[in-house]
């Protein structure tokens, strides 16, 4: 069974929840290769809804294990409240959940700093989730991170604390004129995180190369998307982690030559939440039609998310980077009303219209999008599971855009729920998951 690679093809939220909980009942392994609780993935079963914030979308599929790997920030008292949570909605973690002892820690100055940090951006603002991902990871790469095996040494866990607040509280009070910390206040419940944590904490790169030695099936789950990605994003307004298909290698120390393939997931149309370059960006009442069809408010902070038209030209680069060879599409029941679909088809600059995705920023805020414009289909395809179903408009909508990314589309997803996924019969991700080719459940 194939090892493969989820990834976000656009700013985050293209539904990979979703997609995930679907693929991991062809699976016996899920696993987090970046970010942190600044994630949201949304996950629908049955009437419930799950918000996975650190732990893999898997954990809701008794037989999969999930593993939140190294290139993973752990803001310890967040997970052990998703943990509570899950186990309190019946969902089991003895045995199912695996943390790596060399992911790194958020710690009570990291939120701290992100907050004091964007108070004083102004237009440079980047509009995080203030959980503290960005400095966690300044941390992490300065070496003076605290990792999740440092936890389980008291001695080593009090010095690296000692030694990193004075650095941390000079620059709270002297730059930021903000609260500072004590070593005894986040010593005590860092210590009762540690008991709680201990029992999942482990050499994960070891583990996963043995299960995959022994034939198991892994899928990596990207959070975050490509335009948020570190290297690739719109920079500066971006996460701080490494979200392209490349992270899943770093992030979990399984090595590149054991990954099969790359799946991108994209929405018929777009979103970002927080600051930076949006070309497709709406504003009036289609904008508020997309935000209000499609539930657009994040998961995480619940702030109202931007929408726009879908960017062809952002896709492209997003499979070129990533390496796609499939794509899941989400979401394409939110332009049932719409009477006109478009598709950003280049960016016009300076008298010329780009075809490539930029990466400088000026280019970015002046560009103007140039737009082809489809008929929509103005009926319900909610819930559809047969491409053959869907009505004529809708169909060419999806073929005129994987065209114009040059990926093939694998997946469709008409709906919220799990048995609202349409699975392409000959694609290659029904060839990599042939049990879902009759739909969900998979047989
Ligand atoms: P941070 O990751 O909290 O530092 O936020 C940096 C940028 O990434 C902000 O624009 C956030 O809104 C965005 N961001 C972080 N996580 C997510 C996510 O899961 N979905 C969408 N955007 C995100």
């Amino acid at each position: 069974m194939p090892n493969i690679v989820v990834v976000g093809a656009q700013w985050g939220d293209e539904g990979k929840g979703k997609v995930v909980d679907v693929l991991a009942s062809c699976v016996d392994v899920t696993v987090r290769y970046q970010g942190g609780n600044n994630a949201g993935h949304t996950v629908v079963v049955g009437s419930e809804k799950f918000v996975l914030q650190s732990i893999p979308s898997g954990i809701l599929h008794p037989g999969c294990r999930c593993v939140i790997g190294c290139g993973v920030v752990i803001d310890p008292a967040s997970l052990i409240e998703e943990m509570e949570s899950l186990v309190q909605r019946g969902v089991s973690l003895d045995g199912n959940l695996y943390i790596s002892k060399n992911a790194h820690l958020i710690m009570p100055y990291h939120p701290a700093l992100d907050r004091a940090s964007e108070s004083q951006a102004g237009k440079r603002r980047i509009g995080t989730t203030g959980k503290g991902v960005g400095p966690a990871y300044v941390d992490k790469t300065a070496r003076i991170g605290i990792r999740m095996a440092d936890l389980l040494d008291e001695e080593i866990f009090r010095e690296k604390l000692e030694y990193n607040l004075q650095q941390k509280n000079r620059l709270l009070r002297e730059i930021y004129d903000a609260e500072t910390f004590t070593v005894d206040a986040i010593l005590h419940p860092y210590r009762r995180y540690a008991g709680w944590l201990a029992p999942y904490i482990t050499d994960t790169p070891l583990l996963l190369s043995r299960w995959i030695d022994a034939g198991a099936s892994v899928l990596f789950e990207g959070a975050q998307g490509t335009l948020l990605d570190v290297d690739h994003g719109t920079y500066p307004f971006i996460t701080s982690s490494s979200a392209t298909a490349g992270g899943a290698s770093t992030g979990t120390g399984v090595p590149p030559t054991k990954i099969n393939g790359v799946l991108g997931i994209a929405k018929a149309y777009l979103t970002r939440v927080g600051g930076g370059p949006f070309p497709s960006e709406l504003h009036g009442p289609m904008a508020d039609l997309l935000r209000a069809q499609g539930k657009e408010f994040g998961s995480v902070t619940g702030r109202p998310r931007r929408c726009g038209w879908v960017d062809a030209v952002a896709l492209r680069y997003a499979a070129r980077l990533n390496g796609f060879d499939s794509i899941a599409l989400t979401k394409l029941d939110v332009l049932d009303a719409c009477e006109t679909v478009k598709v950003c088809v280049g960016y016009r600059y300076g008298g010329d219209v780009l075809t490539d995705f930029p990466g400088e920023e000026r280019i970015w805020h002046e560009t103007e999008p140039v737009y082809e414009e489809l008929s929509g289909w103005q009926t319900s395809t909610h819930g559809i599971r047969e491409y053959a179903e869907l009505p004529t408009k809708a169909r060419e909508y999806l073929d005129r855009l994987s065209e114009l990314c040059g990926v093939p589309f694998g997946l469709v997803s008409t709906g919220p729920m799990r048995d609202d996924t349409m699975l392409m019969p000959d694609s290659v991700l029904a060839s990599w998951y042939p049990s879902l080719r009759g739909g969900w459940p998979p047989r």
